[in-house]
């Protein structure tokens, strides 16, 4: 060594080096590699660089030289050798934490609500007959939910047990049918339309009562409507909704806005019509209230009544989805339980 040593021994550290540096694939054999050649005390490029005072002086700064380009150049092939390793690791290691190749988790979608998919099927049934879709204010007047509907102050559905009173005269309507003259005040007839939305009355919460709940209202105005073309499209409507087989029954009852006005029942399609627990043993099952427009809304509008007529009627949501989907209990509708909502 020393003196002896000739600029291709250098060669044969690197070719060693080179050799040894091909087989690391640890961070061990990385410390052992940096060990051999660099270390301080045993390190063959570090001895060589100790020796250099052996070397004849006009040598020595040209093996000098040489020692340091080895030195630079072991050490940074290690370097680089150890950010290859780390990368190496870190493709290794992605298909353990995610393999790409695995199903992915189901996405959860939302649910229509049962009441809003019921209402739904109504709204899509009265466009295809050509009505209109319009919607009113939940917070109303007394004008438009009583008087203009004529009824008058004394009326028992006036009462205080049944309406939510706001301050300043105000209240929340108590069913859909102030839409029909806030409908009729700014336009003119021919009228064809279909109101869903929801209605509030002071009831107590039980299995078929809750103070909010939902109707689907219906009017249509023009020359020459008569009864049975309320008949007509009630029962088309019915049908639709429930099935071809349903029958109506119209029996006489009093609303204040309609005269005639009649409660209309639907063929009980649980036990067809032979008298089951859901119809009371009565084979009908009754679903709305409807009638010819009374006058007294036509005057109010300043509709001339002896010119148009026109029927109505209004009918509960929340009910029928009770009926239609065999569920036992409206507070279901309310409590938004996701395992009631997914059957939907
Ligand atoms: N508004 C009535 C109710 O809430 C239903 C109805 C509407 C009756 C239209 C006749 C005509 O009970």
């Amino acid at each position: 060594l020393g003196s002896k040593m000739r600029p291709d021994e250098l060669e044969n550290i690197w070719n060693e080096f080179e050799e040894d540096l091909s087989k690391i694939s640890s961070p061990q054999d990385l410390i052992e590699a940096r060990d051999k050649y660099l270390s301080r005390r045993r390190g063959l490029v570090s001895l060589q660089l100790r020796q250099l005072g052996n070397v004849p002086k006009d040598q020595r700064p040209q093996r000098g030289r040489l020692l340091n380009q080895l030195q630079n150049r072991v050490s940074n092939a290690l370097d680089s050798r150890k950010e290859e390793l780390i990368k190496e690791k870190e493709r290794i290691e992605v298909p353990v934490t995610r393999d790409r190749t695995l199903p992915s988790i189901p996405v959860e979608i939302g649910h229509i609500h049962p009441l809003r998919k019921l209402a739904r099927e109504m709204e899509e049934i009265c466009v295809g007959m050509g009505f209109e879709l319009l919607e009113g204010p939940e917070v109303e007047t007394e004008y438009y939910n009583f008087e203009a509907l004529n009824i008058p102050k004394e009326h028992p559905a006036r009462a205080d047990q049944d309406t939510f009173y706001l301050p300043g005269r105000m209240l929340l309507r108590t069913h859909t049918s102030p839409v029909q003259i806030r409908t009729m005040e700014r336009r003119r007839p021919p009228l064809r339309i279909a109101v869903p939305g929801r209605v509030f009355r002071r009831d107590a919460v039980d299995a078929t009562h809750s103070p909010m709940f939902h109707q689907f209202e219906a009017l249509v105005v023009d020359e020459g409507i008569n009864f049975s073309h309320l008949k007509g499209t009630l029962e088309t409507f019915l049908k639709a909704l429930f099935s071809e087989s349903t029958q109506i029954r119209l029996r006489p009852s009093y609303f204040p806005f309609v005269e005639p006005g009649a409660e209309v029942d639907i063929s009980c399609h649980f036990c067809e019509g032979k008298g089951c627990r859901v119809c009371k043993k009565t084979g009908w099952i009754e679903v709305l209230g409807a009638g010819m427009v009374h006058p007294h809304l036509f005057r109010e509008v300043g509709y001339d009544a002896t010119r148009y007529t026109g029927f109505a009627w209004g009918m509960g949501i929340d009910r029928l989805a009770l009926l239609k989907y065999q569920i036992p209990d409206m507070r279901l509708f309310f409590e938004n339980d996701v395992r009631f909502l997914q059957q939907f």
